[in-house]
């Protein structure tokens, strides 16, 4: 019996982690999977209403968890940052997710914005350092709002949280056809904290023999993607250059909508999410695409061991892009989330 907690959170979150827990419904039946959800009262309208953002006995009971699904964060009346240093980036951190895994896969029937690229040209998976970098919070301000303000934010990588990254890519590489793991980085202006990344990529890739390896500037990176993207496999970066280019991962398989992610830790809890924010101004209008937070109740399956059942939430979603009836998965689509839900619950086998 697993138990599950639910962090719908802010925004559309509790609308696409609704038609997740339908899906997931459907497929943990069907395979005999046992789980009980927890759901936890966390968000912007919490700390509006109370003042808390994250309290330390959620968090407590969030670490007995088998693992976490989460909606999104972020609220128009709350200002930025609170609430994602507070809920997203603190649950990432406390629970050592240093993983956070995004898979880049263009499915049949969904259009790409890049001309002449089909489903056999896009098809990778970006391994973000999850738990460093510019994500430390390490920094601060001297003589804030004056001309002479004063602004530090540092980019923290340790020899230990750049190796864990590097070694998990390429463990993930030898479990794909392609085997291959592109590292990118900044190495050419970062000439401490990246050429920390270099070396140890070097050395770590010398005890992969099978696998290919290859490196790309992030710059550069973001011009193949589009490009030519059928030449990565794995990649692997930092913690600020892995949320970059997963956005423009997400719009090259096909949009917000579809793009699914987990915080991994290999040893603790993880928690998956959709990439996608709280889109508030949708908010509970039944509008929004829940296909990539439905894929996220795929991916937790997954990684919990339940991998047919994980499978077939993955195949369902599918099939349900490749039937042409969830239009153009925009807002203006036609088709409302439930919907959306209803036919990918009816297309798990
Ligand atoms: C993401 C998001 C978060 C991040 C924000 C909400 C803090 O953009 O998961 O990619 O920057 O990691
Ligand atoms: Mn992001």
């Amino acid at each position: 019996m697993y138990r599950i907690a639910l962090l719908p959170c802010d925004g559309v979150g509790p609308e696409v982690v609704a038609e997740g827990l339908k899906v997931l419904e459907v497929a943990a039946a069907k395979y005999g999977v046992e789980y009980e959800t927890v759901e936890y009262d966390v968000g912007g309208d919490r700390y509006l209403r109370t003042g808390e953002v994250l309290p330390d006995s959620v968090l407590d009971e969030l670490r007995q968890m088998d693992a976490i699904y989460l909606g999104a964060v972020g609220h128009p009346d709350v200002a930025p940052g609170i609430l994602e240093k507070g809920i997203l980036l603190r649950l990432r951190f406390e629970l050592d997710q240093y993983i956070n895994l995004r898979p880049v896969k263009l499915y049949p029937g969904v259009a790409t914005p890049l001309a002449g690229k089909g489903p056999e040209d896009i098809d990778f998976i970006v391994v973000r350092e999850n738990t460093e970098g510019l994500y430390a919070g390490i920094g601060g301000s001297l003589r804030r709002g004056t001309p002479h303000e004063v602004a530090m934010q540092e980019a923290v990588y340790t020899r230990m949280g750049t190796e864990r990254c590097i070694r998990y890519a390429f463990e993930l590489a030898r479990t794909r056809d392609e085997k291959k793991v592109t590292m990118v980085d900044k190495s050419n202006v970062l000439t401490f904290g990246h050429d920390l990344w270099v070396r140890t990529f070097a050395e770590v890739g010398e005890e992969y023999p099978d696998i290919e390896t290859d490196h790309a500037y992030v710059d550069a990176c973001c011009m193949w993607m589009v490009k030519n993207p059928e030449w990565f496999d794995v990649i692997v970066t930092c913690n600020m250059f892995g949320d970059i280019i997963t956005d423009l991962g997400a719009m090259v398989q096909g949009g917000m909508g579809v793009a699914a992610s987990g915080n991994i830790n290999p040893n603790g809890v993880s928690m998956f999410e959709p990439i996608h924010g709280s889109a508030p101004k949708y908010t509970g209008q039944n509008v929004i695409c829940p296909v990539a937070g439905i894929a996220a109740a795929g991916m937790t399956m997954e990684y919990l061991g339940e991998v047919e059942c994980g499978k077939a939430i993955e195949d369902a979603v599918i099939a349900a892009l490749a039937s042409g009836k969830l239009g153009d998965l925009s807002t203006r689509s036609g088709v409302s989330t439930t919907e959306t839900g209803d036919l990918v619950a009816s297309l798990v086998e």
